[in-house]
């Protein structure tokens, strides 16, 4: 017992060292992704003077998954901004033992910060409600801001894109953890580090919370949209919520040609048209192969 601790730091010590040491672009994920550490802005996002109108009267908040940030957004956030939506997003769960990324805290804090920032957004715009799409751990924060903290009332639409309802099995977080270059399958030493991973497995106490009592919340128009080529949210149908009024899709049953998984698929043009038809059924299209022209 002796020497568990200094073991356990130096171990967290030398993951700093190679974690910070990682440029991005070595990541054995799609670069196009941008993930974290890069600078760039997205314009137009967090503008506060931007005006709702009837056609768009509600703020629509992008929330990331776990261990990326708004940056998530870089294709999605231009696109909706171009169609006069007043878009604003935040890289939340920041930890300063991993600068640059985020989704890295407890859920439960993240979901009380995304909280906090949907207030102040519904504050500034002077509204009392949002519309909310969210990625992978993104699309469940807003569940459990509305069923344990004091979100319920606050959500016209809620809409996912891969979201982790039903959390993932332990394949999905190793895929997850090798390629942010941490070392699975050591438990010990990401856990300390980024608590969130474990509470996002399938059946964890967390998830069991968060689908007590069932998947949906009342009063919220519910949309999901999961890919067949999923390689962190192990199965992939556990993207999907069960309950009445929810809508779930699979990229392929729209577009068979479509081969993204679960971080290609916040760049998929199926994705963003079933994203667009979600928040304004009024001017829908068909999401099909033909989205990606
Ligand atoms: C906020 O909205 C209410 C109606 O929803 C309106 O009466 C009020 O004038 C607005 N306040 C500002 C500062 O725009
Ligand atoms: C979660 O629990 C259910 C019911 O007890 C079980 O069928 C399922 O295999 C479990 N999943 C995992 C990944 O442990």
């Amino acid at each position: 017992m002796k020497f568990a601790l200094p073991s356990a730091v130096n171990a967290a010590a030398a993951l700093l060292l190679s974690l910070s040491a990682i440029p991005i672009h070595s990541l054995p994920i799609n670069p196009a992704s941008s993930v974290a550490l890069e600078k760039h802005t997205i314009e137009g996002l967090n503008n506060y003077n931007c005006k709702l109108t009837p056609v768009h009267p509600r703020p629509v908040i992008l929330l990331h998954g776990a261990t990326l940030t708004v940056y998530s957004w870089s294709t999605f956030a231009p696109e909706l901004i171009k169609r006069g939506y007043c878009v604003f997003g935040l890289t939340y769960g920041k930890n300063k033992k991993i600068p640059g990324f985020g989704g890295l805290t407890p859920v439960e804090d993240s979901a009380r910060e995304i909280g906090a920032f949907a207030d102040e957004v519904m504050r500034k715009m002077n509204v009392s409600q949002v519309d909310i799409v969210g990625h992978s751990q993104g699309g469940i924060l807003t569940r459990y801001w509305i069923k344990y903290l004091d979100g319920a009332g606050k959500v016209y639409r809620h809409i996912g894109i891969a979201p982790i309802h039903h959390g993932t099995t332990l394949n999905g977080i190793a895929t997850l953890t090798t390629a942010l270059g941490l070392f699975y399958p050591f438990r010990s030493v990401y856990e300390p580090l980024i608590p969130s991973l474990s509470q996002l497995l399938a059946n964890s106490t967390f998830m069991q919370t968060l689908n007590a009592g069932g998947d949906t919340s009342p009063g919220v128009i519910e949309s999901n949209i999961a890919t067949k080529y999923e390689d962190i949210i192990t199965p992939w149908k556990s993207c999907f919520q069960h309950g009445p009024g929810v809508i779930n899709a699979a990229l392929q049953d729209l577009c068979t040609l479509s081969l993204d998984e679960h971080l290609d698929i916040l760049h998929s043009k199926v994705a963003l048209q079933f994203v667009l038809n979600q928040l304004d059924p009024s001017t829908a299209k068909t999401a099909s192969c033909l989205s990606l022209l």
